[in-house]
C-alpha cells in the first residue's frame, strides 16, 4: 500500500496444493476485502500479517486502532482491548513500524531461548506481562472477535465482520469444509437485499467439522497441517 504496509501470509506445502487453503483465502481476498488504506508513517514498512486459513471479508483497517504498535486478534475477547488476560491468536496481526514495535519484536525472538520448545503464541502470552513491554512504551491492543472472529469465538454479526479465522480446528481436511461453508455464508449474506442484511440477524453455519473444544490442543501435532499446532 501506499503507506508502506504490506500484507504478509505464509503456507506450506499442503495449504498450497490445489482447492486448499490458499484459494479459499485468495477468494476471500479478491471477493470483497478491499483495502484502502492512508496512514501515515514515517519508520520501516507497517505490516499486517495473517495465517491463510483466514477469511477476509471486509477491509480490516477502518477496525484497527490508530494509535497501537501493536495489535492482534484473539481466540477469546474479553471485551476490553487493553486487557493483557485476552488470548491473542498470532495468526492475525497488524504491526506499525515504529522503535517500540521493533525493540518488541527483538524481545519476543528472544525470548524463545528463555521458553525453549514452546511456539511464538506460547511465548507472547508468556511475555505480554512483562515490564519491559511497558517500559518500551508499546501500546498494544487486543482486536474484538466482534471484527476480527473464528471458529473459537466466531464474529456474531455479519455487518460488522471483518475476518473469519479457522482456528479452534483440527486437520487441513476439517478447516477446509468449515472454511467453504463460512465462504458460502458469507455469500448468501452479501446476496441478501440490504434490509434483510441488517434484520435477519444471519448467523454462521460453523463449527460444522472443526470443534471448539479443540482450543486448548496446542500440542497435537500433525504433520500435514504444521500452520494449526498452535492456532
Ligand atoms: C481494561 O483493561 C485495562 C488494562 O488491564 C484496565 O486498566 C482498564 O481499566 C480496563 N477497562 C475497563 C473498562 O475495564
Ligand atoms: C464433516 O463432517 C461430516 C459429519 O460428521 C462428515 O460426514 C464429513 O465427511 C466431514 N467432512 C470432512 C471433509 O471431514
Amino acid at each position: 500500500m501506499e503507506d508502506k504496509t504490506v500484507i504478509i501470509t505464509t503456507l506450506n506445502e499442503a495449504w498450497a496444493a490445489p482447492n486448499t487453503v490458499i484459494d479459499l483465502f485468495l477468494e476471500s481476498f479478491r471477493r470483497d476485502a478491499l483495502i484502502s488504506c492512508a496512514l501515515f508513517s514515517s519508520w520501516g514498512y507497517n505490516f499486517v500479517f495473517t495465517d491463510a486459513d483466514i477469511m477476509w471479508f471486509r477491509d480490516p483497517f477502518p477496525r484497527f486502532f490508530l494509535d497501537a504498535d501493536f495489535q492482534i486478534a484473539c481466540d477469546q475477547f474479553s471485551g476490553n482491548s487493553s486487557d493483557v488476560q485476552n488470548r491473542p491468536n498470532g495468526g492475525f496481526n497488524y504491526v506499525k513500524s515504529s522503535k517500540r514495535s521493533i525493540e518488541f519484536y527483538k524481545f519476543w525472538y528472544s525470548s524463545r531461548e528463555t521458553y525453549p520448545g514452546y511456539h511464538d503464541q506460547d511465548v507472547l502470552n508468556f511475555i505480554k506481562f512483562d515490564p519491559l513491554i511497558e517500559r518500551l512504551g508499546l501500546k498494544m491492543r487486543f482486536l474484538d472477535t466482534a471484527f476480527f472472529g473464528g471458529i473459537c469465538e466466531p464474529s456474531k454479526d455479519l455487518n460488522l465482520v471483518c475476518t473469519m479465522h479457522a482456528n479452534c480446528c483440527f486437520g487441513l481436511d476439517n478447516k477446509l469444509h468449515d472454511l467453504r461453508i463460512m465462504l458460502e455464508d458469507w455469500k448468501t449474506f452479501l446476496s441478501l437485499p440490504p434490509t434483510l442484511k441488517r434484520s435477519l440477524s444471519m448467523s454462521w453455519r460453523v463449527p460444522q467439522n472443526c470443534s471448539l473444544n479443540s482450543v486448548h490442543q496446542y500440542d497435537s501435532p500433525e504433520k500435514s497441517d504444521q500452520q494449526t499446532l498452535h492456532r
